[in-house]
């Protein structure tokens, strides 16, 4: 959807930033900066898929080559042996015949992973739920509906279209904690030679990481979503944004605005490392 001068300048008013594709400058540059302080934002009323400007992302006109991600160091990925040489139907096979920690007991099914192996963005979230459980993709219950409206509203999907606008998700736990605890260090620890082979395989554009235990995960980290969002991390090369997670977000609506911002610092280091 294009948006007139007119809504582009009242979206301004309200303190909503913007994401526009290179080439659409902003109408009037001499009004409040697209990406300063919002006076929605700290009044926490705009919702991510009913009041931003969904600029739809755009495949860059020349794609970059990107180099093969470098092989972790051993200590980083722990846990489970051999994923580490694995293409993607193998790498599937292990998450699927994969009994190294208890949850294999409670899981009804295994929950490796949902989108195009070219997706230029990839999700990272926590644990599947029971939904997640049931149907075997990462999700698909209320958070995944907020999720999906999220990137839709920057013109991304987890279903078909070129890879620039398609999203890879995964989980840090390819199995549901029994009553959706939070994962135990342990299993975090045995699961994630499967999400950095994920990562290795699908050389990301940009890396989501949402809420505290995708952090933990991929940053070593236990700050708060809330001091680490804001600005571009790495992992394995890749940019990361850290955000907070759509649960969270559902129960904390008020955050969305800065979900929203971290989405569109997202696209910009997309489309920064694109045009260089
Ligand atoms: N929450 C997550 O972190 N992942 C899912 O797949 C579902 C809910």
């Amino acid at each position: 959807m294009r948006w007139a001068e007119r809504q582009l300048a009242m979206l301004r008013e309200m303190g909503v930033r913007l994401w526009l594709p290179p080439g659409e400058a902003a109408p009037q540059a001499d009004q409040a900066s697209a990406t300063g302080p919002s006076v929605a934002q700290a009044s926490g009323a705009v919702t991510v898929a009913t009041r931003v400007a969904p600029a739809p992302v755009r495949a860059a006109a020349t794609a970059p080559t990107r180099p093969l991600l470098e092989q972790p160091p051993r200590e980083r990925a722990g846990g489970v042996d051999g994923v580490a040489t694995l293409g993607w139907p193998a790498l599937r096979e292990a998450v699927t015949a994969c009994t190294a920690c208890a949850l294999c007991n409670s899981r009804r099914q295994t929950v490796f992973g949902v989108g195009s192996e070219q997706a230029h963005w990839m999700v990272v979230g926590e644990a599947p739920g029971e939904q997640e459980d049931i149907q075997g993709e990462p999700f698909v219950g209320k958070s995944g509906q907020l999720l999906d409206n999220m990137l839709q509203a920057l013109g991304l999907t987890r279903g078909k279209a070129e890879p620039a606008q398609q999203v890879y998700i995964a989980n840090t736990l390819k199995c549901r904690p029994p009553g959706n605890r939070n994962p135990a260090p342990e299993e975090l620890a045995q699961c994630e030679a499967f999400l950095v082979r994920q990562v290795q395989l699908l050389q990301p554009r940009i890396i989501l990481a949402m809420g505290a235990f995708a952090v933990k995960s991929l940053l070593r980290s236990t700050e708060p979503v809330g001091k680490l969002r804001g600005r571009v991390h790495h992992y394995q090369g890749v940019p990361l944004i850290v955000t907070y997670h759509p649960a969270y977000l559902l129960r904390n609506p008020a955050d969305k605005a800065r979900a929203w911002d971290d989405l569109c610092l997202a696209a910009e280091t997309v489309q920064a490392a694109a045009s260089r």
